[in-house]
């Protein structure tokens, strides 16, 4: 239901049955369906009133990744909604139109649920956006697209338990929008995608057939100052990339093939369309402007993420609910300096995540981010003998915390929490 100030959405964690595979049903969990979700769409400026219910056997929480918004709404571990109980939580949705998202996060069972299938897109709109010349019928040429992967088992069922790997859970089948091999009908010269990296651990090596190039409009929680074009693209755990997909070369019955390195996981079949000449502008945003400076004073928060499997830990330290790791003030910018102490041969990539703000990543040892890194973020990959230096602050109060979105690594204590205030 929506008014002109207010927006109203019930959000129902429950257990199903859903027809992924030929054969059996597998047993799934989702967000008012059976797997995943339909993407919620928050307009910016609008007051939002979300009740959240949960039907699964077990307690869940309701995390909001890149919303801004206080720490009790965030939906991180303190916020247990119990099996059977609902809450409703009230915001206003004041930040740049992004494609976020939601999913379960009850400490130390967030990856677990999320395999189970609580996770599905969340759409920010503002006017700024909206009055692009980018594609913008959801659905028909603007379609996001969750990656996952999964392992099935005997009666095409998943065993969680069965695939436990401390390092992050992952499965042989890719897994698209909760479903296998799909396809989409191209319908338009140009297509937009918002990408999620929704696997537990998989980092995806993307690129289309004939290594047609695409342009990359919108990182994690805004669009990028400029777009950036790429014909091979990197990303990794809960990051989020716009991308726009020029199909122009190709008459109808081609079939274009997205692939992960050698891995096809979804087809593009060409139908006939009109040409379509729209130009995107050079500048897409002028982020700077609403950003708090840093000084030469200002403080530096140091974050070493280090080991692997059981041993995985946050300044040396496990994951403690009780515990507050770092403090900060409301509205300042301070500098975080994010490492990862994995072995440069054979480390894992860990994606450092933090809840209830978008940052802007200043640097990457000493040298610029990747030109797809200029735009708000919250989740950055940070490579084995990596140190990522980032601009945060924050614009809710409340306790939030910061973690390695491998989301079996967070689980094991590669996490740790900030008080805002
Ligand atoms: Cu996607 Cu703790 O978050
Ligand atoms: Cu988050
Ligand atoms: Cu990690």
């Amino acid at each position: 239901k929506e008014t002109d100030t207010d927006m109203y959405y019930t959000v129902v964690a429950q257990t199903g049955e859903t027809q992924i595979m030929p054969g059996a049903k597998t047993k799934t969990w989702g967000y008012n369906t059976s797997l995943l979700g339909k993407t919620i769409i928050l307009k910016r400026g609008k007051h939002i009133h979300i009740t959240l219910k949960n039907k699964l056997p077990e307690l869940t929480t309701f995390h909001w990744h890149g919303l801004e918004v206080q720490g009790d709404i965030d939906g991180g571990c303190h916020s247990p909604i119990y099996p059977g109980e609902s809450k409703t939580i009230n915001f206003i949705c004041n930040q740049p139109a992004a494609f976020l998202w939601l999913h379960a996060h009850p400490c130390p069972s967030t990856a677990e649920q999320v395999w189970h299938g609580l996770a599905t897109g969340v759409v920010v709109t503002d006017q700024h956006k909206a009055s692009l010349p980018i594609p913008k019928q959801y659905g028909v040429d603007d379609i996001p697209l969750v990656l996952q992967d999964r392992k099935f088992h005997q009666n095409n069922q998943w065993d969680y338990q069965a695939d436990y790997d401390p390092d992050g859970v992952q499965g042989p089948t890719p897994m698209i929008n909760g479903t296998v091999n799909p396809y989409f009908d191209v319908t338009t010269q140009k297509v937009r995608f918002r990408l999620l990296d929704g696997a537990n651990r998989r980092e995806w090596r993307l690129h289309f057939s004939d290594d047609l190039e695409f342009t990359q409009i919108a990182g994690d929680g805004s669009l990028l100052p400029h777009p950036v074009k790429f014909t091979h693209m990197l990303i990794t755990c809960a990051e989020r990339a716009e991308i726009i997909v020029d199909f122009g070369k190709y008459k109808p019955g081609d079939v274009v093939t997205l692939f992960s390195d050698d891995t096809p996981i979804v087809k593009f079949r060409i139908h006939s369309f009109k040409p379509d000449h729209s130009k995107l502008p050079y500048d897409l945003i002028d982020l700077k402007k609403d950003e708090p400076e840093t000084t030469k004073d200002t403080p530096v928060h140091k974050v070493v993420m280090s080991g692997m499997d059981e041993q995985v830990e946050m300044n040396g330290k496990k994951f403690n609910m009780q515990r507050i790791d770092s403090k900060q003030k409301l509205g300042n910018a301070e500098i975080w300096d994010v490492s990862n102490s994995n072995d440069k041969v054979g480390g894992m990539i860990h994606p450092y995540h933090m809840h209830g703000v978008q940052f802007q990543v200043l640097s990457r040892n000493g040298h610029d981010p990747y030109p797809n890194e200029h735009g708000l973020k919250d989740t950055v990959s940070v490579n084995p003998g990596e140190h990522v230096r980032l601009k945060v602050w924050y614009t809710q109060p409340g306790i939030f915390m910061y973690h390695c979105h491998i989301i079996e690594h967070e689980d094991g204590g590669m996490m740790a929490q900030i008080k805002v205030d």
